[in-house]
């Protein structure tokens, strides 16, 4: 079963597949790109919500959309706890790097990220790379993170069909990390975020060219069939 991917601005995607809709980091509220392209929290209906770490610009509107929909939350085990005391919300399903958890739409495996993880200043577990499978595709998000080598073990051990990597530099790998990063990870597809969303993580995103990968530079409330 075909997927697509849809980017909402910054580092946030919806993944569709028959009767699964997955949300990845939801940061619509206050996302200069999703409010220009006229995205609405409210008109997400996600089935599960899988957040990478728990910095402001990825947690964004989960809450709210938990709440509004009883969608499960996929994400490092402190994020998920953190769901449970703060928001009442206790249909979670926690991970950690190295590990990976079913879900009804398939299953999500966690990857080292290199990067930091609070909320407000509380403490939100180890930030995270995430690899869904779905509809046959297999679809590695990297979450926030630095370019690290062992971005070819990810690659050599889930083949990845797409990836989503970070390319604004200052808080994540820069546009020439990244390519290299694309190389080394090996999907045909490479679809960048978290860039010129704000000035401070403003980069040019022709920098973004890794050799023998196909860059889909979407706009936001544009998506690829997979
Ligand atoms: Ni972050
Ligand atoms: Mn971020």
């Amino acid at each position: 079963m075909p997927s697509s991917i849809r980017f909402l601005g910054h580092a946030a995607f919806m993944i569709e597949s028959g009767d699964y809709r997955v949300l990845i980091d939801p940061f619509i509220s206050g996302n200069p790109s999703a409010e220009s392209a006229g995205i609405n929290a409210e008109d997400l209906h996600p089935t599960h919500i899988v957040l990478t770490h728990g910095h402001e610009d990825h947690i964004g509107d989960a809450p709210a959309i938990a709440k509004r929909t009883g969608a499960q939350i996929v994400a490092p085990y402190e994020i998920c706890q953190w769901f449970g005391t703060e928001h009442k919300h206790e249909n979670s399903n926690p991970g950690n790097p190295g590990g990976g958890v079913p879900t009804d739409f398939g299953r999500v495996d966690f990857t080292h990220a290199i990067h930091s993880s609070s909320y407000g200043g509380v403490y939100m577990g180890d930030p995270t790379g995430v690899v869904l499978s779905i509809g046959g595709a297999t679809i590695y998000h990297a979450g926030d993170t630095s370019l690290f080598s062992d971005m070819k073990l990810i690659g050599e051990q889930f083949r990845p069909d797409v990836a989503i990597l970070p390319i604004g530099d200052r808080f994540t790998m820069g546009p020439k990390q990244a390519a290299t990063a694309a190389e080394w990870i090996g999907a045909k597809t490479a679809i960048p975020c978290h860039y010129n969303t704000w000035p401070p993580i403003e980069v040019d995103v022709s920098q973004f060219s890794p050799s023998g990968i196909e860059v889909r530079a979407l706009g936001a409330g544009e998506s690829i069939e997979v």
